[in-house]
Formats: C-alpha cells, sequence, structure tokens
C-alpha cells in the first residue's frame, strides 16, 4: 500500500462528508498493519459543537471494529487548496494508539503533499506514559 493510495482513499472518504455548516468536506483513511483500510469523515451537526472530525470518525471506526495495529494515517481536503493538519483534538485521540514515529500524510486539492509524524504533530506529550497502564 503506498502513500498515494492511502490520499486516494481518504478522498473517497471526504465525498461523503457531512458538512452542510461549513461546506468543508475532509476525509481520513488509516492504514492497518495488513494493508487494509478504515476511512472516516467530518459528520457535522446543527449544534456546531458535536461535530466530529474525519480523523476521529476513521479512528474510532477502526477501534470498534476491534483494530488497533495502525500504520499510517492519510487526510485530504478537497475545498482547501493547501494541506489542512489534523486538528489538536484528534492530534490528542490518535495519540492514543499511536506512537512518535506514525506517519502522517495530509494533503488539500493541490498536488502538495505534508509528511510528518505524530511525534511532530504533538510534541511534549507529558501524558504518553498514561496509556501504557493496565486500566
Ligand atoms: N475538520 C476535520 O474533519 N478534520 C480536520 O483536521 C480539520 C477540521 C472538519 C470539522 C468541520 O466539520 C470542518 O472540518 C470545518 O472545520
Amino acid at each position: 500500500m503506498d502513500e498515494k493510495a492511502l490520499l486516494k482513499a481518504a478522498e473517497e472518504a471526504a465525498l461523503n462528508s457531512y458538512s452542510p455548516y461549513s461546506r468543508f468536506r475532509v476525509g481520513a483513511a488509516i492504514l492497518l498493519e495488513d494493508g487494509s483500510i478504515i476511512t472516516g469523515t467530518n459528520v457535522e451537526n446543527r449544534s456546531f459543537g458535536l461535530t466530529n472530525c474525519a480523523e476521529r470518525s476513521a479512528l474510532f471506526t477502526a477501534i470498534s471494529s476491534g483494530r488497533k495495529d495502525f500504520a499510517a494515517l492519510a487526510v485530504a481536503c478537497p475545498d482547501a487548496r493547501e494541506p489542512v493538519s489534523p486538528c489538536g483534538a484528534c492530534r490528542q485521540a490518535l495519540s492514543e494508539f499511536t506512537s512518535g514515529d506514525f506517519p502522517v500524510y495530509y494533503k488539500g486539492s493541490a498536488d502538495k503533499v505534508v509528511r510528518t509524524t505524530m511525534g511532530e504533530l504533538l510534541p511534549a506529550d507529558s501524558l504518553h506514559d498514561l496509556k501504557t497502564r493496565e486500566p
């Protein structure tokens, strides 16, 4: 599975976006260790505060499907020309299940792709050790 295919899956997921308020479609695709992909999109609500981002939609779908073997994440924003990075809430949620070297790719409608890692997106994660504790 290459980065291009993962970004394409994210772009396809963005087409399912429910975003009548922002008119800003976002798609996310999580690559699993076996090469399969789980996608998600942003789902808005007229109360605004209930909006769920594409990244968390994909993350929660993956966890709900019993999958935690994440290999990479791609995010696509077809309504922005430049790449849009995951928001702070999504970075925190993703960090629960990923390590600092976890690859993240994101792009807008133009060809430019940003390649980064969770460690760069969420540095100085002082709660990191808590997630390794037994429940
Ligand atoms: N959004 C995402 O889904 N992911 C991001 O990384 C940035 C923002 C959504 C939330 C909202 O539906 C719309 O984009 C505008 O903020």
